[in-house]
């Protein structure tokens, strides 16, 4: 009995050395284990998974676009026999090409729900302003993202829609006819337009929604999630008890500015 624990400590010591190793180096597990098993409040829900539920949209989105960008081509020629080829002859090329159209709409749909939590809980009030103007980009990005992406199969409903899309813009006062210049690329909209979305679809705004993100859950730690509106704990409710004594796990309970006296 006491030979097999002793084998077990051994196997269970090697199992984590790497582990180990990289928490020496770079305390990385340290900071992964304080995401994941930091202090939410009692009376969260289902209603709080929203946010994640929005992120894993998203990253089907990222994984399921970096196949289809392996075998697509984002020139007027090639594009829509491009997207035939993945439909009809890549092997699960339909079903990639149909998670990530679909999983478009999805991933805007959650964002939504998220976002309506979110102001239904009162979650956008002090401190999370900021959070909540940081969600307002995702979503101007998230429908970019959908806008850009509808050209890509260069087929008649996408040329058409780019065309609506464009000259609706062009409408603006002030900026519009340089927002529908800069977007069509030139006169028509042509190859020029065609590289200049596929470049906006799968680099720029794709990075602006990763930085985006990192920064919007570095507030959801360091702020922590606010409690439904039933619960005493609920965002913008007076308070007149001294806040309880925290070890800080479950965020910042009474945030201060910097320089600010406490
Ligand atoms: C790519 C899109 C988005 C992702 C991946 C995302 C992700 C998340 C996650 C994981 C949380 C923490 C858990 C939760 O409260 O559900 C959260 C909280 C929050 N999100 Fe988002 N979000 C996105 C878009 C938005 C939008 C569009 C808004 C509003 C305009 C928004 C505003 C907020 C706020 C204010 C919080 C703090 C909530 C609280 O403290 O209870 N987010 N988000």
């Amino acid at each position: 009995m006491a030979t097999k624990s002793a084998r077990r400590a051994q196997l269970e010591s090697a199992a984590l050395y790497p582990l180990d190793w990289l928490e020496e180096r770079s305390g990385l597990v340290g900071g992964m284990k304080y995401f994941l098993f930091r202090k939410v409040p009692r009376d969260s829900g289902w209603f709080h998974t929203l946010g994640s539920a929005t992120l894993t949209a998203f990253l089907v989105q990222a994984i399921t676009g970096v196949v289809l960008a392996m075998y697509y081509k984002p020139d007027p020629d090639k594009a829509y026999q491009s997207i035939q080829f993945i439909t009809n002859d890549l092997t699960l090329g339909w079903l990639v090409r149909g998670m990530h159209r679909w999983g478009a709409s999805v991933f805007i749909i959650l964002m939504f729900f998220h976002m309506a939590r979110v102001f239904l809980f009162g979650a956008y009030k002090y401190p999370r302003e900021l959070n909540w103007i940081i969600g307002v980009l995702l979503l101007a990005m998230g429908m970019l993202e959908g806008f850009t992406g509808y050209l890509l199969p260069w087929d008649q409903t996408a040329y058409w829609a780019t065309v609506v899309g464009i000259n609706l813009n062009g409408t603006m006062p002030v900026v519009g006819p340089f927002l529908a210049q800069f977007l069509s690329g030139g006169a028509e909209i042509g190859s020029d337009t065609l590289s200049k979305f596929y470049s906006l679809h799968m680099l720029v705004i794709p990075g602006a929604i990763f930085g985006l993100i990192g920064l919007h859950l570095y507030l959801v730690m360091r702020l922590g999630v606010t409690s439904p509106p039933w619960s005493s704990e609920a965002a913008g409710r007076e308070r007149t008890e001294a806040p309880a004594p925290t070890d800080g796990r479950e965020g910042l309970v009474r945030p201060v500015g910097r320089g600010a006296s406490e």
